[in-house]
């Protein structure tokens, strides 16, 4: 059987790869270069919560702790050998229910050219054929337009709306559920994506 983790997948330009502790500085410049970007859709702690900004060793050292423990597929993009963003297969749970959650991220430098999508694709794709899971979710802010696209081009179901359901840009904001169940997926959602270009 082929190993859990780690995993690298790979289409054309487009790697998904295991953050390292080597990545630290390529990461840390990219995040800082994007930090607007990304702040609208940032997942945050509450402030009782909080115990301050997770260090690089911290994320990375909680990344491989998920993913030995067989809860988490945490990868980086990379495009043409650059860190471009990260996609994570996370909660993902086994027994009567087999299903798991997808996030993700793009530099603003490397979107609007469809890798998001295409690196969705083949994380479903792993999660049905290898992994064999039943259901994968996606949620997102009503007010993300183009993540929205992203689950769209990816053609996965409308669920509705989970009122306040992740605390986000430091509030408790509402999403919409996407999902895909292994008995809708006819065909490989990679193919399809390729298709679309
Ligand atoms: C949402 C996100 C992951 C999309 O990734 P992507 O690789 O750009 O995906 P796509 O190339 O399919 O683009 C999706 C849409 O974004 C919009 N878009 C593309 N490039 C853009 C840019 N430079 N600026 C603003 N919007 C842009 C377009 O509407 C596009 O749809 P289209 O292809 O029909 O024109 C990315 O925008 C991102 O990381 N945003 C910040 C973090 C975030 O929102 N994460 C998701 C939380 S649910």
């Amino acid at each position: 059987m082929a190993p859990f983790w780690p995993v690298v997948l790979q289409q054309d330009n487009l790697v998904l790869r295991p953050l390292k502790l080597r990545d630290k500085k390529e990461w840390t410049k990219l995040r800082q270069r994007n930090q607007n970007w990304f702040q609208p859709w940032e997942s945050t702690v509450p402030d009782e919560f909080s115990d301050g900004k997770a260090s690089f060793y911290q994320i990375v050292k909680n990344l491989r702790i998920e993913a030995k423990a067989q809860r988490s597929l945490p990868f980086v993009m990379e495009i043409d050998k650059k860190i471009a963003g990260q996609i994570t297969v996370a909660n993902i749970n086994y027994g009567s229910t087999r299903s798991a959650y997808i996030g993700y991220w793009i530099a603003e430098e490397f979107a609007g050219k469809g890798y998001t999508p295409l690196a969705v694709a083949m994380a479903i794709d792993h999660c049905f054929e290898v992994l064999k899971l039943h259901r994968l979710e996606i949620t997102i802010r009503p007010e993300n337009l183009k993540s929205l696209r992203v689950v769209e081009k990816l053609g996965l179901r409308s669920e509705g709306l989970r009122p306040k359901y992740l605390h986000i840009d430091g509030d408790w904001r509402d999403h919409l559920v996407f999902a895909i169940n292994k008995d809708e997926y006819n065909e490989s959602l990679v193919l399809k994506m390729k298709n679309l270009k």
